[in-house]
């Protein structure tokens, strides 16, 4: 479904304010080109005084730009507002913009080559939230110490926060009832971008914030720190890799037990070497949470990683939707920004079945047992419940993981399916459900099925006799 974005407010009282709340959002982000308001209000006393009420006195920001990025944007602006003014006599300088100049000019910077290797406080508007508000209130934002040059260091690329994070913000300020209430995890979250802002602003009821890297997770305390969210019980820091056991670990329950609602991953899905561990993964929360939906903000740089990865999921089972929520053009954004050049699409996954394993579809559809090999192996909602109800167990003796060679042991005496569970699910269903119907392996099953216990429970009847083919 293609939603569209309420077009940019426009204030007919101060028709300068949009254009000054642009550059003043534009700027606490640390963009590196600024959309300077146009010379016919930069020239405007009010204007200036505004700016530099809101950007350049000294008790104006918490959580200040770099002395650099500071002094570069003073300048500028001063020589816009130079360039603005035709009649001296009307208009001039703001004497507060003025004096600060020399003071930056002499204060010691770090040369640009440092600089870019620091972190910085970087503030993203959340503009999508800022309806209803009065003139002079900000609009809500989330900051982050973070650096924003930076692709990768320490082998992680979850040092800054990027485009599909701040996308797929916007579509969760859109549609906030997707996590509002909500038991959430989050999948390399990165500098918690996203976690952050649905425990600030979204209502999360819980939100797991995960990485599988080190330098991520001790980062993130810093961040829920600058977002008041150092004491908060909705967000949990945790290491999450992909691809790893959730269950058959040494915790007894993975995440204490908790029930997951909803997933969230952005720019996960970038290097196709990593499909395979992370689907496994999306899989085994299938497993666990069978009622959990998936929303993966996904940058397409490169046709063919996103095809590699929509692949992937297909064959293992997984049912993916493109949700079509498309950027917003530069020009129009009022924060956070984000460039608008690639596509960044919002991928959503979930067991709700198109047609799968539960009596409605099956009565519905008229599947019957000689199609079982037809069905689709993701859904299969109900299964869960057959499952440990004592009726079909699956028992193998170790699961391999989907993104390795690693055989993780299982402890005796516990049931764990593998990753490759989904196709194997077809076939149990087929054996469990119609007995008398010879087993079906479904299609790529790579790992046997050492038994199958039959089941205690007449499952059966559950379907009627009619059902049987
Ligand atoms: C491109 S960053 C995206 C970060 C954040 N979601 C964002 O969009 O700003 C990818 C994140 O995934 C994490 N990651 C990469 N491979 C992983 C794996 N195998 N298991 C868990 N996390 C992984 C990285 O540490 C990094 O934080």
């Amino acid at each position: 479904m293609v939603q569209h974005h309420a077009p940019a407010p426009v204030n007919m009282a101060h028709p300068w304010k949009h254009h000054v709340d642009r550059f003043c959002r534009q700027y606490l982000q640390l963009e590196p080109s600024l959309d300077f308001p146009p010379a016919e209000y930069l020239k405007l006393d009010t204007v200036q005084e505004l700016i530099y009420e809101r950007l350049f006195a000294d008790d104006a920001l918490l959580y200040a730009p770099p002395d650099r990025y500071r002094l570069r944007t003073l300048k500028q602006l001063i020589a816009r507002i130079e360039a603005s003014i035709d009649d001296w006599d009307e208009h001039a300088v703001s004497d507060n913009l003025m004096s600060l100049l020399p003071v930056l000019l002499s204060a010691p910077l770090p040369s640009e080559a440092a600089s870019v290797q620091q972190k910085h406080y970087v503030t993203y508007s959340l503009s999508l939230l800022d309806r209803g508000l009065g003139e002079s209130d900000e609009a809500p934002s989330i900051t982050l110490l973070e650096n924003r040059s930076l692709i990768s260091a320490g082998g992680t690329t979850g040092l800054r926060t990027w485009e599909a994070a701040l996308h797929l913000g916007q579509y969760l300020c859109q549609n906030p009832s997707v996590v509002a209430g909500k038991r959430i995890l989050e999948l390399g979250a990165g500098t918690g971008y996203l976690s952050i802002m649905c425990a600030k602003y979204l209502a999360c009821r819980h939100i797991v914030a995960s990485d599988g890297s080190d330098d991520v997770i001790n980062n993130l305390p810093d961040n829920l720190f600058l977002n008041s969210l150092q004491d908060s019980p909705l967000v949990t820091p945790m290491d999450v890799k992909w691809g790893h056991a959730l269950v058959g670990t040494e915790d007894q329950q993975w995440n204490e037990g908790q029930s997951i609602d909803v997933v969230l991953g952005a720019d996960i899905t970038y290097d196709r070497s990593n499909h395979p561990a992370l689907v496994g993964t999306i899989l085994d929360l299938f497993e666990l949470h069978p009622d959990v939906e998936v929303y993966i903000g996904a940058t397409q740089r490169n046709e063919q990683t996103s095809q590699v990865f929509l692949d992937t999921c297909k064959r293992s089972g997984l049912t993916v939707d493109d949700l079509e929520y498309p950027v917003m053009s530069t020009k129009r954004q009022q924060g956070p920004f984000y460039n608008d050049r690639d596509p960044i699409h919002i991928y959503r996954s979930s067991n709700r079945p198109a047609y799968g394993l539960d009596a409605t579809n099956v009565a519905s559809q008229g599947l019957v047992a000689s199609r079982v090999k037809r069905w689709r192996p993701c859904n299969r909602a109900p299964l869960p419940d057959v499952m440990s109800g004592g009726g079909v167990t699956l028992e193998a003796p170790c699961r391999q993981d989907a993104a390795s060679t690693d055989v993780n042991p299982v402890p005796s005496g516990r049931r764990v399916m593998g990753a490759n569970k989904a196709l194997r699910w077809t076939s149990i269903a087929a054996d469990y459900w119609w007995p008398e119907h010879r087993r079906v392996r479904g299609p790529g099953t790579s790992q046997r099925v050492n038994k199958l216990v039959p089941a205690r429970r007449d499952v059966a009847s559950l379907w009627g006799a009619g059902e049987h083919g």
